[in-house]
């Protein structure tokens, strides 16, 4: 087993570049390489992509990638069954990884030594003015309708019919750990949704960078992107409303994760997330088991009970959950 460091980029398909490639600009991604086959966008970090598209022509979630630790890790993980070889990457920033399949049939890509880039600079005007030090004196801020620039993918969410088998493969080879669960309604032990960080023991890490929740059909529950600070999100919310963008669910605030959240669509229907913040943890955090699964989809504020259903697309009615 090895403990991957966090999750790097998400793969996707879909037929006409321009058509994705509009609303990711939109949603705060930056071009970095787009040919005949593939489009690969950026957040502001100095990741080399965080999101890939492949033109296919059936659009759709192809997998995820997670970074390694070291070349060594790769090695390790490259003898579990199931696993490719170590490979170099034949794309845009290079690098190695170790290719696997998970039980749901979502690629799994393991990377090390992918070539990273200057961040890019934030917009000023989007800066807010939290906490206590009052730290604009005289920069006066007008609010312009712009993107909200996004600085990292930090979490991915996956609807699957069998949450224990997928918590168990992922923490068995990459080393996740369970921040919070919770099982299914009417006292059996079936995990019904389950929070997964990396281990990377005394450092301090996102509350989670998976999340499994319990569906009918395994699929994509949501991509999720961190953004500079509140304002930003909301910045970010009111530009993508102007450009009539399908809105899922937010802004509001998980009671798990305690993430401040706002919920899009893409133009091929994938639910894309804008989050700032969030709990972070260590390897000393024990798992919190949740008595209902309603408990947990629960706001601290923000969006009413009836959108959360659709946003996360479970079979279970977390009225009653
Ligand atoms: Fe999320």
């Amino acid at each position: 087993m090895i403990k991957v460091a966090d999750v790097a980029y998400a793969r996707f398909a879909a037929p006409d570049f321009d058509r994705m490639e509009s609303f990711l600009v939109d949603f705060g991604l930056t071009r970095q390489h787009r040919d005949e086959k593939s489009l690969y966008m950026r957040g502001t970090g100095r990741d080399h992509h965080l999101h890939i598209t492949h033109l296919a022509d059936e659009p759709g979630f192809i997998g995820m990638a997670f970074n390694a630790q070291s070349m060594a890790d790769l090695e390790t993980l490259s003898a579990a069954d199931g696993a490719s070889a170590v490979e170099e990457i034949d794309e845009p920033g290079g690098g190695y990884r170790v290719r696997m399949t998970d039980p749901d049939g979502f690629q799994v890509e393991t990377i090390f030594g992918q070539a990273t880039l200057d961040p890019l600079p934030l917009d000023e005007l989007i800066g807010a003015d939290h906490g206590p030090g009052r730290p604009r004196g005289r920069k006066v801020q007008r609010a312009r309708n712009i993107a909200c620039p996004v600085m990292r993918l930090g979490h991915v969410v996956l609807n699957v019919p069998d949450c224990g088998v997928m918590d168990e493969f992922y923490r068995r080879h990459f080393g996740f750990l369970q921040s919070d669960i919770a099982f299914a309604p009417g006292g059996d032990d079936e995990l019904a949704l389950t929070f997964l960080r990396c281990d990377k023991g005394k450092e301090y890490v996102d509350q989670h960078t998976l999340l499994f929740t319990r569906s009918k059909e395994p699929g994509l529950a949501h991509v999720a992107f961190e953004v500079e600070d509140v304002n930003a999100l909301f910045v970010g919310h009111e530009y993508l409303h102007s450009k009539g963008y399908e809105h899922s669910w937010g802004v509001g605030r998980h009671t798990p994760a305690a993430n401040i959240f706002d919920y899009w669509f893409d133009n091929y229907g994938n639910r894309v997330e804008h989050f700032f913040g969030g709990d972070l943890l260590n390897e000393d955090d024990a798992t919190i088991t949740h008595d209902s699964i309603g408990e947990i989809l629960e706001s601290q504020w923000g969006a009413p009970m009836s959108e959360r259903r659709a946003s996360l697309e479970t079979d279970y009615d977390p009225l009653r959950g």
